[in-house]
């Protein structure tokens, strides 16, 4: 018997990356008594992203610019490209089977999936809308809750859970390259496209928001509306301080998928405040708020309303407002300080 030949091994090698799909295949084989419903719903949620990447890469050539004249329980005028990204996100989801209950900025309520599944999903599908025409990056935001009662009936209410219950959030950027920043409860990840193939790889692993940064992100055009505590913050924030690196450098996009990502990977501090304008502040809680919130703290950051943790808001509704900041955690603390009145400099 010919002595046993060493089994050939693949040696291990970079000449392929890790893609999304593998990291989330690990991710299946690390959770106990997972059926792989969770692994497929991610799947389909890439699957959409994709397509969505798609369109607005030609939105500019195959007539997807401007509004389809009608206007969103927002009260905002939907723009072609809003409409096409809800589409696309309620059908595969309804389609994958896997979720339940599904929430999106651009539907007036809550929809019960026709092959309800064990998963609430909650989504904003084109976020910084205004941006869509002027070619700035755009995204999609969502976050995905187990239901309590995987086999009852759906129930819209289902949709209102607080940030702390989200089993997974994430966004999509739809820069200069299309990223995909994920979060499943074991830190932060990111993955660029590949448009060629159509594959995400794995290019920024365990994402951490640094301690503190150098950059704040506001809408300055607001200040006239602000609390006067917001704007002794905004002072602050621009006055000379050689000890703590003030005055801060100003970044400011308008679309909170870049404006986070930015802050999320260089630190800093994102606020959009309340303000007689909009005395619930502007981004919503469910499908803005909260996935952010979600993936600040798992790497390390904060995400308040100013003064209490976003993911401890009990949402009574599925559109609701909030104040919204976040960043480093000592930015986030300073901001509090102002906001409390603990500090007036
Ligand atoms: P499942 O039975 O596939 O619905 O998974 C049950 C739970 O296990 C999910 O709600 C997740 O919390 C966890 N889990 C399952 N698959 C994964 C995965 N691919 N990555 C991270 N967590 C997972
Ligand atoms: P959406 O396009 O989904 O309605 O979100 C727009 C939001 C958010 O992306 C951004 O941070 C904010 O609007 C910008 O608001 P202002 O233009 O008032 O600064
Ligand atoms: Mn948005
Ligand atoms: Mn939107």
């Amino acid at each position: 018997m010919p002595e046993s030949i060493p089994s050939m091994r693949v040696a291990a090698s970079n000449v392929v990356g890790t893609t999304l799909r593998e990291h989330v295949l690990a991710g299946m084989r690390a959770a106990p008594g997972a059926t792989g419903e969770f692994t497929s719903l991610l799947n389909h949620m890439s699957l959409a992203i994709r397509i969505i990447h798609s369109r607005v890469r030609q939105a500019g050539l195959a007539d997807l610019l401007g509004y389809t004249g009608e206007t969103n329980v927002q009260g905002e005028q939907v723009q072609k490209l809003d409409e096409y990204a809800n589409d696309v996100l309620l059908t595969v989801l309804d389609k994958s089977g896997h979720c339940g209950v599904i929430g999106s900025e651009e539907v007036d309520d809550a929809v019960i999936s026709s092959h309800p599944g064990k998963y609430v999903v909650l989504f904003d599908p084109l976020d910084g809308s205004s941006n869509i025409d002027t070619n700035v990056g755009i995204g999609t935001i969502f976050a995905v809750y187990r239901r309590a009662e995987p086999r009852g009936v759906p129930t819209v209410d289902e949709a209102l859970r607080p940030g702390r219950e989200i089993v997974c959030a994430g966004y999509a950027l739809y820069g200069p390259s299309t990223v995909f920043v994920l979060s499943t409860g074991h830190g932060v990840h990111g993955f660029t496209l590949d448009p060629a193939i159509g594959e995400f790889f794995l290019s920024s692993p365990d994402i951490r928001c640094p301690i503190s940064g150098s950059m704040y992100s506001v809408n300055e055009g607001n200040h006239p509306r602000w609390s006067p505590e917001v704007r002794r913050w905004n002072a602050w924030i621009k006055e000379e301080s050689k000890q703590d690196g003030r005055p801060y450098g100003m970044r400011y996009v308008g679309s909170l998928v870049a404006d986070a990502h930015r802050t999320l990977l260089k630190g800093g501090i994102f606020a959009y405040p309340s303000d007689r304008k909009s005395p619930d502040g502007k981004l919503r809680l469910l499908y803005e708020a909260n996935p952010m919130a979600y993936l600040f703290e798992q790497a390390g950051g904060a995400a308040t309303n100013g003064v209490d943790r976003i993911l401890d808001i009990q949402p009574t509704k599925l559109h609701q407002r909030t104040p919204l900041v976040l960043g480093s955690k000592s930015d986030v603390g300073a901001y509090r300080q102002f906001v409390t009145n603990e500090r007036t400099e």
